[in-house]
C-alpha cells in the first residue's frame, strides 16, 4: 500500500475520492457494528470507519499498532464532526487493511498531558515513545527550523559553514574535558572540543573572514535543566569587525529567527548593560528584564550606623545593598526561612529583613537604625504598607548575587500570590557588556581569564595589564534573554606578543606551558592575523525558550539524564578488558 495523504491533509473538498493513508493508530473506539480508529502519523489525525468485513480484523489492533488503510472519504454525520482537526468534518470508510506490526502497550499515555505527569527518567528509558507526543513532536519541527533560519541568514550574509574537529587536544581552561585514549600512541589522548573556539580563530588566519557552524560541543560539567554534556552551538567568526557588527549581525539573526519561528518581531537593537550595572542593579550578569524589582546600595548611608554587621562591612570595604519586595510582608515563616538558606548557601552570614505591617516595621535590627537611616531607606526604596525589605551585606560582588538570588525567588513569590505577571512570550533581550576581562581567583592566589583567554581587552584600558589586571575591562559581550545567557563573545587578541602576554604575564601560565597547550596558536598569529571577533550561542537554548520550556532536555532527542545516563541505549558502560588493553588504560575503581 502506497499513501496518498497523510493525516492531516483530507477535507470535505476530498468527498468520494479513494484515499490510502498510512501510521499508528491513536485510538481506538468499539461502536458494536463499527469501529473508529483515530489514526495518527506525522502530520496529524484522520478517523478511520471499520464497518465492513474488516470488522473483526481490525478489532484486534491495539493502540500505537502500525497499520495502512484503503477507503473512500466520506462525511461525518453532524453530530461526529470534530472541530478541533483540521480533518474533523470527514472520515474514511477503510476497504483495505494492512496491519505492519501489532504494538505491545505503551508503559505511559502518550498524548501531551499523560506524558508530562509521568517521571522523565521513564520518558528517557522509552524516548521512542515520547517523541510520538505531540508536543516533542512540535519540540523536534521547531528546532529544525530555526537551524534552517539560522543556516540560511548567515548564508545570506555571505559566511560559511566550516566543520572543526571534535577530537582535539586537552587544553585545560574553562569546563573539565572528556579525553579520548589514543590507541597508535600509547599514554596518549585527544580530548573533546569543548567548543570550536581555537580553530575559529585559526580559520581567521586562513583568511575565511565570515565562518559559522551549528558545531557539536563536549564539556564535562554538572547537569543542569540548562547543562547537558553535549550540546549544541550556533559558532561564528568574522575578521575585520567591531563589537558594533558582531551586535547588529547578531540582532539580525535573532530578529529573523524569531520571525520564522513565531512570527514575532522583536525589538532591535537590544537594551545594553555594563556588567557592573547588571550586578548593582539585578544583582547578576544575566538579568531578567521582564520585572523591576531592582537592587539598591546603601554602603554609604550604614557606614558609621548602630548596626555594626552593616557598618563594619562598609568599613571593610564591603557592599551593605538592599531589595525591596514589594507587597510581599505576608510571606509566612517557611518561606522566610527558604529565602534564609538560598542566601546562605551563597555565603551570606544572614538575610536581615524588614515587613511593614500595620503602619510599623517589623525587624530585629530596626532598633539599630537612626532616623536619617530610616529616611534614606524610605525614600530610595519607595517603601510602603505591605512591603517586605531584605538586606545583604557582603563583599559587594557576593552582596549582589545573594539579593539577584533574593529578587528572583521574590518575584515567583509574588507570581504566586497574584501580585506579578511575568510572561514566557515577553521577549526582553539585551547585551551585557563590559565584563572585567581577569577575574582574581582568590583560591588559587592567581587570575583567571573571566571568559577566555583570547578576549581582548578594551583598548583604552590595555595600558592597565601590568599594574591593575582587575580594572581592564574586556571587549565581551553576552546576550540574555528573560535571565538565561544565551551566548557570549568577544573580540580577540590578534597580536602574538599581547596574546603571550596574558598567558604569561597575567594568568602566569609556565612559558613551556603556554607552548606546548597554545605555541601553534601563536605561530599561526605571527603569519598575518587579521583582527577577529565572534560569539557562539547555546542552540539548545534557544530552541527552549522558543518551545517555552524550561529544559533543554525537552528540545534534544536523545538528552542525558542529571547523572550524565542515556537510560534508553544504557550507558556509560564498562567495556572488555581487552577494549581497554588495546587502548593501554587500566583503570581503578573508587573505594
Ligand atoms: P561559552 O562557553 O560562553 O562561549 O558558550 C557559549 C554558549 O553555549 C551555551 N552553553 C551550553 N549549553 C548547554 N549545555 C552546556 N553545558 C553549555 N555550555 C555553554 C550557552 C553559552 O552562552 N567559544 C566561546 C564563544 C566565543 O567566545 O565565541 C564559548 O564557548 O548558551
Ligand atoms: P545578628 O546581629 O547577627 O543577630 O543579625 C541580625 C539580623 O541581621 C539577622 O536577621 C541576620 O540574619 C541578619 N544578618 C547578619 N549578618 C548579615 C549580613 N552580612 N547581611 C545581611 N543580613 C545579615
Amino acid at each position: 500500500m502506497h499513501r496518498s495523504h497523510h493525516c492531516a491533509q483530507l477535507t470535505k473538498s476530498d468527498l468520494g475520492a479513494t484515499v490510502s493513508l498510512l501510521g499508528w493508530v491513536d485510538s481506538i473506539r468499539d461502536h458494536g457494528g463499527i469501529i473508529f480508529v483515530d489514526l495518527r502519523d506525522r502530520k496529524g489525525i484522520t478517523q478511520v470507519k471499520f464497518d465492513s468485513s474488516l470488522r473483526e480484523q481490525a478489532a484486534h489492533l491495539k493502540d500505537e499498532s502500525v497499520i495502512g488503510i484503503s477507503g473512500k472519504v466520506e462525511v461525518r454525520p453532524a453530530d461526529m464532526v470534530n472541530k478541533n482537526l483540521p480533518t474533523g468534518e470527514v472520515e474514511v470508510d477503510a476497504t483495505e487493511l494492512e496491519v505492519h506490526n501489532i504494538s505491545d502497550t505503551p508503559p505511559f499515555p502518550l498524548d501531551d498531558a499523560g506524558g508530562d505527569k509521568v517521571n522523565e527518567d521513564l520518558r528517557l528509558t522509552y524516548r521512542y515513545l515520547d517523541l510520538r507526543r505531540p508536543k516533542m513532536r512540535k519540540n523536534l519541527l521547531v528546532r529544525h527550523k530555526a537551524t534552517k533560519s539560522i543556516r540560511d541568514y548567515f548564508d545570506g550574509q555571505e559566511f560559511i559553514e566550516v566543520e572543526t574537529p571534535a577530537l582535539f587536544k586537552s587544553t585545560p581552561e574553562g569546563a573539565r574535558e572528556y579525553l579520548v585514549p589514543s590507541r597508535i600512541h600509547p599514554g596518549q589522548f585527544y580530548a573533546l572540543s569543548q567548543s570550536p573556539q581555537q580553530f575559529k580563530q585559526i580559520l581567521m588566519v586562513a583568511g575565511v573572514e565570515k565562518y559559522f557552524q551549528i558545531a557539536r560541543c563536549f564539556r564535562d560539567e554538572d547537569l543542569r535543566a540548562d547543562r547537558q554534556m553535549e550540546f549544541t552551538q550556533v559558532d561564528v567568526e568574522a575578521s575585520f569587525v567591531t563589537r558594533e557588527d558582531i551586535y547588529a549581525l547578531f540582532e539580525g539573526m535573532l530578529k529573523k529567527l524569531w520571525q520564522d519561528v513565531l512570527g514575532t518581531d522583536i525589538q532591535t537593537p537590544f537594551l545594553r548593560l555594563a556588567f557592573q550595572d547588571a550586578m548593582n542593579r539585578f544583582g547578576v550578569d544575566k538579568p531578567d528584564m521582564r520585572f523591576g524589582l531592582e537592587l539598591a546600595d546603601f554602603t554609604e548611608t550604614f557606614r558609621t550606623s548602630g548596626f555594626k554587621v552593616f557598618a563594619s562591612t562598609a568599613t571593610s570595604g564591603g557592599a551593605v545593598k538592599a531589595l525591596n519586595a514589594k507587597g510581599l510582608a505576608d510571606l509566612t515563616q517557611g518561606e522566610i526561612a527558604k529565602l534564609e538558606e538560598t542566601a546562605k548557601s551563597l555565603g551570606a552570614k544572614g538575610l536581615a529583613f524588614i515587613k511593614v505591617e500595620g503602619g510599623e516595621w517589623k525587624s530585629p535590627i530596626v532598633k539599630f537604625f537612626s532616623a536619617a537611616e530610616k529616611a534614606a531607606l524610605t525614600e530610595r526604596l519607595g517603601i510602603a504598607e505591605g512591603d517586605m525589605v531584605f538586606f545583604a551585606a557582603a563583599p559587594w560582588e557576593k552582596a549582589c548575587a545573594i539579593l539577584g538570588r533574593i529578587r528572583l525567588e521574590a518575584a515567583q513569590l509574588l507570581v504566586k500570590r497574584g501580585k506579578l505577571t511575568i510572561r514566557p512570550d515577553d521577549w526582553k533581550f539585551l547585551w551585557v557588556i563590559d565584563f572585567p576581562l581577569m577575574s582574581y581567583d582568590e583560591e588559587r592566589g592567581a587570575y583567571a581569564a573571566t571568559h577566555h583567554p583570547f578576549t581582548a581587552p578594551v583598548p583604552e584600558d590595555a595600558a592597565l595589564l601590568n599594574s591593575d589586571p582587575k580594572k581592564v575591562r574586556g571587549q565581551h559581550y553576552d546576550v540574555v534573554l528573560n535571565g538565561m545567557e544565551l551566548g557570549g563573545g568577544s573580540i580577540r587578541i590578534h597580536q602574538p606578543a599581547l596574546q603571550k602576554k596574558v598567558f604569561e604575564d597575567v594568568l602566569k601560565i609556565p612559558a613551556d606551558v603556554v607552548e606546548s597547550r597554545f605555541g601553534y596558536l601563536l605561530k599561526a598569529f605571527t603569519y598575518g592575523a587579521p583582527p577577529h571577533g565572534g560569539i557562539a550561542f547555546g542552540l539548545d537554548r534557544m530552541v527552549a525558550l522558543l518551545c517555552g520550556t524550561t529544559s533543554i532536555r525537552d528540545v534534544i532527542a536523545f538528552p542525558k539524564t542529571q547523572k550524565g545516563q542515556d537510560l534508553m541505549a544504557q550507558s556509560p558502560t564498562p567495556v572488555t578488558p581487552k577494549q581497554l588493553k588495546e587502548l593501554h588504560i587500566a583503570t581503578v575503581m573508587p573505594e
